[in-house]
């Protein structure tokens, strides 16, 4: 007859010995698999009077309920163990103090770039993305410009080599192919906002071949021009930071709007300095216009159930006039000298609560 106490002790010292999850899984086999000491003492169960019997079943099952608890605890305890021990070689210091001296700043675009989102997220609109190499037929073709159309020589196109497809790619030249992107992917009501790079080739004082854009689009069932002219309006208020401002809508042209309209801020540039508000100049701010019916068709909405409105201006340009930055080159110089007179504070991101520039 087995010694049940001595075999009890036996199994739960060999538990509590396990050094890992293996060796648990080692005694639990010896002890509970199918051949196992336990497994096989039930097994004897059968052969045994009733007599017998009612003295070791009780015995053998609560040993081997014991020994299954054991096993558990001794599972849970090992992963525990596990897991702090990778916790203690992972650990990362975080309270080592930030580096006191100011190194390291915001560049003037990068800046801008958080302030024309932080004022356009204020005013309902989210953030959407294209790649820099586009698809020639969303730079141009889906936005009324087709292959042969006069309006693509404005452009200054950078092209990529043909791909083995046949399939033609440019550096996108303005950020309205994500107009495209996003009529092409998102049901209306549509209201994004999209800053990023765009290039043509050109290059002196006022332009450079890597510049960087903004583009708004909004389409619903029911949209017009005054909507727009508000929002650009309440757009310029927040980013030149004044109480109010006047704009001057001109008719222009672009393929992708019907009717265009280009926007002039009030300014004085009396003095060297630029005021707006108040004054008798006049600046462009803004290319727009209703998004024409085609472009809307092209993407697949429905020009007879929505309408909707698109704008577009230059980031460094909005950055030159706010910080008085004569040359646009030298944003792309890298100079340090330069970054540290005109970059801003890092970890300070623009809000229009807390102040957009301060
Ligand atoms: N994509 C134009 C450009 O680069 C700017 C522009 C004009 C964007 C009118 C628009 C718009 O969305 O409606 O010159």
């Amino acid at each position: 007859m087995t010694d049940i106490t001595a075999l009890e002790a036996e199994i739960l010292g060999a538990i509590s010995g396990a050094a890992d999850e293996a060796a648990l899984e080692a005694v639990r086999v010896s002890a509970l698999g199918k051949k196992g000491t336990i497994s096989e003492l039930l097994k004897t169960l059968g052969g045994m009077s009733p007599d017998e019997r009612k003295v070791n079943g009780p015995a053998f099952n609560t040993l081997r309920d014991r020994v299954q608890t054991a096993i558990a605890a001794k599972k849970t305890a090992l992963e525990d163990a596990a897991l702090n021990a990778r916790l203690a070689s992972e650990r990362v210091d975080i309270t080592l103090p930030v580096r006191p001296e100011p190194v390291g700043s915001i560049h003037p675009v990068s800046q801008v770039f958080d302030e024309v989102v932080a004022i356009f997220a204020d005013l309902g609109f989210s953030v959407a993305e294209g790649p820099d190499v586009e698809f020639d037929d969303y730079n141009f073709t889906k936005l009324n410009m087709p292959p042969d159309h006069a309006a693509r020589q404005m452009h200054d196109t950078f092209y990529v080599a043909k791909q083995a497809d046949g399939s033609q790619h440019v550096l996108r030249t303005h950020t309205s192919p994500v107009q495209v992107r996003t009529m092409l992917a998102q049901k209306p009501p549509i209201r994004i906002i999209s800053p990023g790079r765009t290039y043509r080739v050109d290059s002196d004082a006022t332009h450079s071949p890597m510049f960087h854009q903004f583009e708004g689009l909004v389409i619903d069932e029911v949209t017009h021009l005054g909507h727009l002219k508000w929002v650009l309006e309440e757009f310029c208020k927040a980013f030149f930071e004044v109480p109010k401002v006047e704009l001057r809508a001109r008719p222009s042209f672009f393929p992708f709007t019907e009717p265009s309209v280009e926007w002039d801020i009030r300014c004085d540039r009396r003095g060297g300095e630029i005021k707006f508000g108040t004054g008798n100049d006049w600046l462009e701010v803004a290319g727009s216009g209703m998004v024409n019916p085609r472009v809307l068709e092209n993407c697949g909405i429905d020009p007879a159930k929505y309408q909707g409105y698109a704008f577009g201006g230059g980031i460094d340009r909005l950055a030159m006039l706010k910080y008085g930055i004569p040359d646009i080159r030298s944003f792309f110089e890298s100079d340090l000298r330069w970054l540290k007179a005109y970059g801003f504070a890092a970890l300070d991101l623009p809000t229009l609560d807390g102040g957009l520039s301060r």
